[in-house]
Order: structure tokens, then C-alpha cells, then sequence
């Protein structure tokens, strides 16, 4: 195309110069009106080629192929595919979105602040985010250990929004990442999207699901990007005692690995348990915080959330440099929740803690209705708003995995729920802790039914 072009080209040039010196009137008007016609017609031509070329779906990227959200997927596409028992009220325990369920809402107090940036701060926040805001968190983040300023916190769109900068801060394609098992799976899609390998180590629900540290080490040995942690935790509600955290802080440190702590629950901790921070607790070596105002708040659409980032200064300059970077992509988060952080931070902490009583006693109250129910067991949990539902496979008759035990519990009892596969653990299912106790009462009568229906006859005892 291009060769024919150059030769059209060509041909013009050297028609037009022996036009230019020649004698014959004919042959000049001739000659011109043939550079005319060529002209036309191309022109005629490049119309024809344009007007009839047609729109083809556009593709997608290879690298947004190979992922995707999979609590988010499994809502939207697996569960759609199921028709549910329409003579069966719709119980759902899927979203962790306290605002969905009543008594959960933000408080009166956190949303008369909110309306009230409204028309004061419309415009975008300075690059770096609102000064303030960064130095309240700051403040409220240092430890003895570590005394943090503004230029330690970065402000990102959600704890999603945080990890997901610390992801692209930290590690390259064709890195390793180490991740909990079970655990979040956001962290998962975020390196398969940027083609990172993922390494797992294993949690242990027989103590507390605190960290297999033998696992772990042997792990850290194969030199990971960063080591994911997550306390308290999702799907688990597991809140590690400040030993543990302190054993993993040191094998991290044996083996020169960066830890990245999602602390998002740090506040939702049942009355008496204490959260030990994985930054705190630091002494040096560096620690990525990430978490967020949407749980502790009980207003996860207001999106704010952030990275905080502990150890020597040296260590970690290249890295806050590559936060500060990323940070700057978006114009930071909504300017209206930054600006009155402090404000909302506080308001929300002085309304948490009897809601924190509320979920306990609702785990508790499930924890007695499915007491007798052969094949499944509510772990205990110390934190978050999660209950997980160990089943036993083995007393199924025809249930062999967690997706299974959804779907069916979705087709038959209408009862909408997580299977443990998406946190990358087949062994359970995750429920929402945060509904009413009629709603835990129906769902326990309900799943025993399920249970009863599926067990081994010989297991048939309640
Ligand atoms: C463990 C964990 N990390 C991060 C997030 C994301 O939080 P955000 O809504 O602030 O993006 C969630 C949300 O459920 C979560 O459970």
C-alpha cells in the first residue's frame, strides 16, 4: 500500500516535469486533465474506503482477560444462573456493606458533617491530597517506634484504592507476591491483571486462624515482592494477639520482605478484643499499612481510604516517592470526605463500639441456631462482620465443595451466600453477620432443613 503510494507519487513528479518543459499545447492539456481524473478518483477512492468500513467490537486488553473481581462475578454471573425456590423469602448474606443491612447506616452525626462540606469544598483537593486530613492520620498512625508525618499517609479511593496503589508501587510482572489462605481475593485479581505470580501460605482454624509460621517461612525463603497480611480479617473475623503479629513482623525481617498489613477492620473488633497493628508493632523495617474509613465509618460508597507507610526513612524513600506517583493518577479521593476526616473519624468511633455489640450477639445467635446442624460449624470469630461456616464434606451425601453448597442453598432455600472457593478455601461459606436476629433465626431453620436433605442417612439425627 505504502510501495504504491511512493510510486504514484513518483509517476506525478515526473508527468508534471515533462509537462512543465514541454513545447505541445495538446499534450499539456491533455497531461493536465489526467492529473486532474488521478486525483479525483483517488480522492473518489479514499471516500469509498472510509464509508465502508464497518465498527467491529472493540477488545478488550489482554491483560483485563485474565482477571476479574471474583465475590463481584460470582454475584452478577454465577448466582443468575440459578433459579431460586420462589415460595422462599430472599435471604442474602453476600455484600459486606453494612449499609444495606438496618442499624448499620452511618451516623445521624457523621452524615449532618458530611452535608455540611457540601458547596464548601467542590473543587479538587491539592495533588499530595488534603494536608490536614494526612496529618491527622499522621498522628493517630505513629507509635512509639515510628513517629509519622504527612508525607507517610497517602490518601486513595477506598482500601481497595490503597492496595491497589501499593500493588503498583511495589512489584513488576513477573514478580511473586504472598498472599493468605483463605483470604480477600482483591489482591489476587489486581496481579493476575498485572500478570504478578501469586504464592499463597496457609492460615490455621485451629488456632485462631493465626499464620502456619513454619509455611510461612518457607515461603518468605523463594524472596516475594511483599507479604499480604490481613488483620482483623475478611472472610474470618480473626483478630491475631500482638505475639503473633510480632513472630510474623520477625521472619519478615529475617528475610528482607516488606509487609503489606490490610488493617481496613482495625476498628470493628468485638467489645474486649484488642487489634494489635501490624505498623505499630513495627520497629524499623517497613510496613505498608492500607485501610479506610468504609467499615469503621459504615459508609463504604464514601470512598476514602489510605496508605500508610512506616520504617527507616532510607529504606523506604523510593517507595513513597513511587506512592506519591501513583497517587497523583486519579486527583486523589473525593475532596468532601478528605477535608472532614478528622471530624468523621471521630464521630464514627464514638457510635461503633455498641454495633460491634450488635454483630457479636448476632454471631452468637447463629452460632446457637446451627449448633445441632450436622455438616456445617460457625468458627469463631473475634472481629469484622463475616461468619464462616465450616462444612464437613464428608457428611454430604451430594455436596462436594463450597460452590456446590451455595448453589444448592440458593436453588432450594433461597438463601443467597459466599462459597469459601472465592477466598481461596473450598472448606466453608461466608456469611454476612450484620442482619436482624429474625433473619438468623429463619436462616438457621432454614439450613438445617438444607442439611437434613443432603446429609448421609446414617448421619440423620436432628
Ligand atoms: C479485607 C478487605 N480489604 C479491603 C477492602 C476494600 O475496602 P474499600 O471498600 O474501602 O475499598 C475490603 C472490602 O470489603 C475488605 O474486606
Amino acid at each position: 500500500m505504502r510501495d504504491t503510494r511512493i510510486l504514484r507519487f513518483v509517476s506525478l513528479i515526473i508527468i508534471l516535469f515533462v509537462v512543465a518543459n514541454s513545447n505541445l499545447v495538446y499534450f499539456r492539456i491533455i497531461s493536465i486533465s489526467v492529473i486532474i481524473l488521478r486525483i479525483y478518483f483517488s480522492l473518489l477512492l479514499m471516500e469509498l474506503q472510509f464509508s465502508s468500513k464497518t465498527w467491529e467490537k472493540i477488545p478488550a486488553s489482554d491483560s483485563i482477560k485474565r482477571t476479574q473481581n471474583p465475590i463481584r462475578n460470582w454475584i452478577e454471573s454465577h448466582i443468575s444462573m440459578v433459579r431460586p425456590n420462589p415460595s422462599k423469602q430472599l435471604l442474602v448474606f453476600t455484600v459486606g456493606d453494612p449499609v444495606v443491612y438496618p442499624g448499620f447506616e452511618p451516623s445521624s452525626r457523621c452524615l449532618q458533617t458530611f452535608s455540611e462540606s457540601i458547596d464548601t469544598v467542590d473543587q479538587q483537593t491539592e495533588s499530595d491530597s488534603n494536608l490536614q486530613a494526612r496529618q491527622y492520620l499522621a498522628n493517630l498512625y505513629s507509635s512509639e517506634h515510628s513517629m509519622l508525618t504527612e508525607d507517610d499517609v497517602f490518601l486513595q479511593s477506598g482500601c481497595s484504592g490503597a492496595l491497589l496503589a501499593a500493588n503498583l508501587a511495589l512489584a513488576d510482572a513477573g514478580d511473586t507476591v504472598l498472599v493468605p489462605k483463605p483470604g480477600f481475593p482483591l489482591m489476587v485479581a489486581v496481579c493476575e491483571e498485572r500478570g504478578i505470580n501469586i504464592e499463597t501460605y496457609n492460615l490455621n482454624p485451629e488456632k485462631n486462624w493465626e499464620i502456619d509460621l513454619e509455611d510461612l517461612e518457607e515461603k518468605l525463603k523463594r524472596s516475594p515482592k511483599f507479604l499480604l497480611v490481613n488483620n482483623p480479617s475478611n472472610p474470618l473475623g480473626a483478630v491475631w494477639i500482638a505475639d503473633h503479629i510480632t513472630e510474623v513482623l520477625k521472619l519478615a525481617n529475617k528475610f528482607k520482605v516488606p509487609i503489606l498489613a490490610d488493617e481496613v477492620y482495625e476498628k470493628m473488633v468485638f467489645p474486649n478484643e484488642i487489634v494489635n497493628s501490624f505498623g505499630k508493632l513495627s520497629k524499623g523495617q517497613p510496613v505498608i499499612v492500607a485501610s479506610g474509613y468504609a467499615k469503621m465509618g459504615l459508609a463504604p460508597g464514601w470512598r476514602l481510604g489510605w496508605v500508610v507507610c512506616y520504617g527507616n526513612p532510607k529504606l523506604v524513600a523510593p517507595l513513597k516517592r513511587a506512592l506519591g506517583k501513583v497517587s497523583k493518577f486519579t486527583s486523589c479521593p473525593t475532596s468532601l470526605v478528605q477535608t472532614k476526616l478528622p471530624e468523621l473519624f471521630s464521630e464514627a468511633l464514638a457510635e461503633l463500639q455498641p454495633r460491634m455489640e450488635d454483630i457479636e450477639k448476632r454471631v452468637s445467635l447463629l452460632t446457637e441456631e446451627l449448633r445441632d446442624c450436622p455438616g456445617i460449624k460457625v468458627m469463631s470469630s473475634k472481629g469484622a462482620m463475616y461468619a464462616v461456616l465450616r462444612l464437613d464434606f464428608k457428611q454430604f451425601r451430594d455436596i462436594t465443595s463450597s460452590s456446590q453448597f451455595a448453589l444448592k442453598l440458593l436453588e432450594e432455600e433461597h438463601i443467597n451466600t459466599l462459597p469459601g472457593s472465592l477466598f481461596g478455601d473450598d472448606s466453608f461459606i461466608r456469611i454476612v453477620s450484620l442482619a436482624d436476629a429474625e433473619y438468623y433465626k429463619d436462616f438457621g431453620m432454614r439450613i438445617k432443613e438444607f442439611a437434613r436433605r443432603h446429609i448421609h442417612v446414617a448421619e440423620y439425627h436432628i
